[in-house]
């Protein structure tokens, strides 16, 4: 568990199925990994663990306080290198460092981690009050405060359909900029509130809270996460070398979708046409499974409830 103490609160990060992301991804004591989202780097300790004292860890994270942490934390380890960029920057970094088509191996464990969550002044949380930010990079970029004040209805409903999947989103979107004519939203309470009274009560009292589904939504439009992630996927292919592995926990369902698709479609190859003689060789393709996905064990999820929608998915580089 790594922990950091920001505004006197100390917020810690319990790592997600950890043993076996690394046991997975680490095939070469002397490789070159990359630790796409740092986190805390409960993960990135456990990869310099397995790393001989010639390997080496690339690590990312656009949060601020995560590098903070990071620099403070690992800084004395020559094979760890960090850099406070999204990883959609893959390609470009790793361009920079001479890497590019030489990585033994990339973790993304993606989405938020608890100290984001659980610290209300970043606005993540429905359940803290705090201000409406929920920015990743909290050193650029919108804040959901801002994009809350200023979304047309129409977008806002798409993206809380899209990105939540909320089936209330017209109505929801409806209340919101009914709201904003009133008083400018500023708070997250102010807005779970909002959300929360534009829907019908939930039956069952032990239901998610009302306004789950439209927080991940605004915190995936306002982080750009799916672009990010379809566009790092791509870019991670190139940038491993054959027998290099590829290890992705997602925490929802849209993620987990992208990462399943995106293996799919290079396991299978090219997209020839039915019937012709050719051999499972010849449709070039250019990654494959290892393993099924993997979801963590009830002990896991009795420890840290957070843990319950993880699933993993690895896959290896073929050519
Ligand atoms: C679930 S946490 C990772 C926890 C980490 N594995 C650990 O053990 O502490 C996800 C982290 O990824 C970062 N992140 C999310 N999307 C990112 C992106 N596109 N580029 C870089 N970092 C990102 C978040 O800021 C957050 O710190």
């Amino acid at each position: 568990m790594a922990a950091c103490r920001m505004n006197d609160m100390i917020y810690q990060h319990i790592p997600v199925l950890l043993n076996e992301a690394v046991a997975s991804l680490v095939t070469l004591r002397d490789g070159i990994y990359v630790d796409a989202t740092f986190g805390r780097g409960s993960h990135t300790k456990a990869i310099l663990e397995q790393l001989s004292p010639q390997g080496r860890l690339i690590a990312f994270d656009k949060d601020p306080e995560a590098i903070a942490h990071a620099k403070l934390t690992f800084s004395h380890d020559k094979r760890f290198s960090i850099f406070h960029r999204s990883f959609a920057h893959l390609q470009l970094t790793l361009n920079e460092l001479q890497l590019m088509g030489k990585i033994d191996g990339i973790l993304f464990d993606l989405g938020v981690s608890s100290p984001q969550l659980d610290d209300p002044e970043r606005g993540f949380s429905f359940s803290r009050d705090g201000k409406l930010d929920m920015r990743m990079d909290t050193s650029k970029g919108m804040d959901a405060m801002t994009y809350i004040a200023n979304v047309p209805e129409a977008e806002l409903a798409d993206v809380l359909w899209k990105y939540g999947e909320e089936k209330f989103s017209r109505r929801i979107a409806r209340a919101i900029v009914n709201a904003r004519q009133q008083q400018t939203i500023t708070s997250t309470a102010q807005l779970a509130d909002i959300i929360k009274f534009a829907q019908p009560k939930p039956k069952k009292p032990h239901d998610k809270h009302p306004a789950t589904r439209s927080f991940q939504a605004i915190r995936i439009e306002i982080n750009q996460e799916l672009s990010d992630l379809e566009s790092a996927l791509e870019q991670s292919l190139e940038a491993l070398t054959t027998g290099g592995r590829l290890s992705v926990i997602s925490f929802h369902s849209l993620e987990d979708r992208l990462v399943k698709q995106f293996i799919r479609a290079h396991e299978k190859g090219d997209d020839l046409p039915r019937g012709l003689p050719v051999k499972g060789s010849q449709f070039n393709a250019r990654m494959k499974s290892i393993g099924k996905a993997i979801k963590p064990s009830t002990q896991e999820t009795d420890l840290n409830p957070r843990a319950r929608s993880a699933i993993l998915r690895i896959a290896e580089k073929l050519s």
